[in-house]
């Protein structure tokens, strides 16, 4: 089994706020992303699959389709947007990173062929990032319209 990864950067603004919690409780939870006015992070988005390698062509998958697959699905939505207001897909969603992370799963997942999406990596500083492997149900939580901004 071959483990195929791709990667592609994305720059976007957000806020961490969740209008259930009190201005300190989101500040505990999010320190300075709770700003009032979000900010920006320059992400990095990381895709493995998981598959055999083809006997005629010796890949997993064309590294090719696969980073045109994430551009199209994922940095076209997102890149140089403000992930609370200007992203349909995340519309209601606290974009934290592990948010990010299931909405990208659900929306690449599909579009893989031949192999399977293994793993998904969403940096938002080249130091700290959430993995997250498609376990659970694959929902995220979604606050009505308005609030979450
Ligand atoms: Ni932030």
């Amino acid at each position: 089994m071959f483990y195929l990864t791709g990667r592609l950067e994305f720059s976007a603004a957000h806020r961490l706020y969740n209008p259930n919690l009190s201005p300190e409780d989101n500040f505990i939870a999010y320190g300075e992303c709770a700003g009032e006015h979000g900010h920006g992070h320059n992400y990095f988005l990381e895709v493995t699959v998981r598959g055999k390698a083809d006997p005629q062509t010796g890949v997993v998958m064309d590294i090719n389709q696969l980073m045109k697959i994430m551009k199209d699905e994922v940095h076209s939505r997102v890149d140089h947007k403000h992930l609370n207001i200007d992203v349909e897909i995340l519309e209601g969603v606290i974009p934290t990173a592990e948010n990010l992370a299931v909405v990208f799963w659900n929306i690449l997942e599909p579009e893989i062929k031949g192999c399977k999406l293994h793993r998904l990596r969403v940096y938002e500083t080249q130091d700290i990032f959430v993995e997250y492997l498609g376990e659970g149900d694959r929902t995220v939580p979604r606050i009505p319209e308005g609030e979450s901004r």
